[in-house]
């Protein structure tokens, strides 16, 4: 039997980014050198903008590791997932460069790429903590519908919708990288505890889906209901009739 993940609901962005800040706090008392995952997209921000504002501290130990990135990207593309979480948390965090393992967007072989960042979780990892967003399709970073449900670090096609949401990013479809390296759903589900943060009206639909749907591969979220550690953040609007 599946336990529904624990739904925390939190007024707006900076309400839910206050109790997502307390649980990696938590997080981090226990294990001041947790290896941990977050998320790029524009639901985190008003996270990372709390955390920088004086926890730097309590991150010196922590060791990081990305979540997904775009394939075929050279080093100074302002569209690198990883130029982004650096800019936003991983700098104003102080997380050297010994404290994060990315994915090399240009690397010359994605798959070699993937298999590198694949073998550097299996010997340092589980994720002690993985933050994820939620995609309009179900994603969880680039696992898109259909993803497999026990897959580790692997390249992916970007779905049509997920190329649809990141062109709001970039200025257009067209500017949208139509693969991506990501960490897969296995790895997530290993991680002993998941954070998914979810904002705005635009998600209500699909995390009613991913929280009380069948767990099924079409929404890839809905994985996370056979997780036993995971907590659910969600804005008002997101919530919607969530209990
Ligand atoms: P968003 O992206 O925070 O920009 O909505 C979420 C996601 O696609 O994982």
């Amino acid at each position: 039997m599946n336990t529904a993940p624990h739904i925390i609901i939190g007024h707006d962005e900076t309400a839910c980014a206050a109790i997502a800040a307390d649980v990696i706090d938590s997080v981090l008392a226990a294990r001041p050198d947790a290896l941990i995952t977050l998320p790029t997209g524009k639901t985190p921000l008003a996270l990372y903008r709390l955390l920088a504002s004086g926890r730097r501290d309590a991150w010196k130990h922590v060791r990081f590791i990305a979540l997904d990135e775009y394939c075929g990207l050279g080093d100074d593309d302002p569209r690198l997932f990883g130029a982004w979480i650096a800019r936003e948390c991983l700098d104003p965090m102080g997380i050297t460069a010994e404290r994060r393992t990315m994915f090399r967007s240009n690397a010359p072989d994605p798959v070699t790429e993937c298999a590198r960042v694949a073998t550097w979780l299996d010997a340092h990892g589980p994720l002690d903590l993985a933050v994820l967003g939620l995609g309009t399709n179900g994603h969880l970073a680039f696992n898109e519908p259909g993803a497999d449900p026990a897959g580790s670090v692997h390249v992916a096609t970007l779905a049509a919708e997920s190329i649809t949401a990141n062109a709001g990013y970039w200025g257009g479809a067209d500017r949208v990288p139509r693969t991506g390296m990501t960490l897969g759903l296995g790895d997530i589900m290993r991680a002993r505890k998941i954070i998914l943060l979810v904002s705005g009206a635009h998600k209500a639909a699909i995390l009613d889906r991913a929280l009380h749907g069948p767990v099924d591969p079409a929404v890839p979220a809905s994985i996370l209901q056979t997780h036993g550690d995971v907590a659910v953040i969600a804005d008002a609007a997101a919530a919607g009739g969530q209990r």
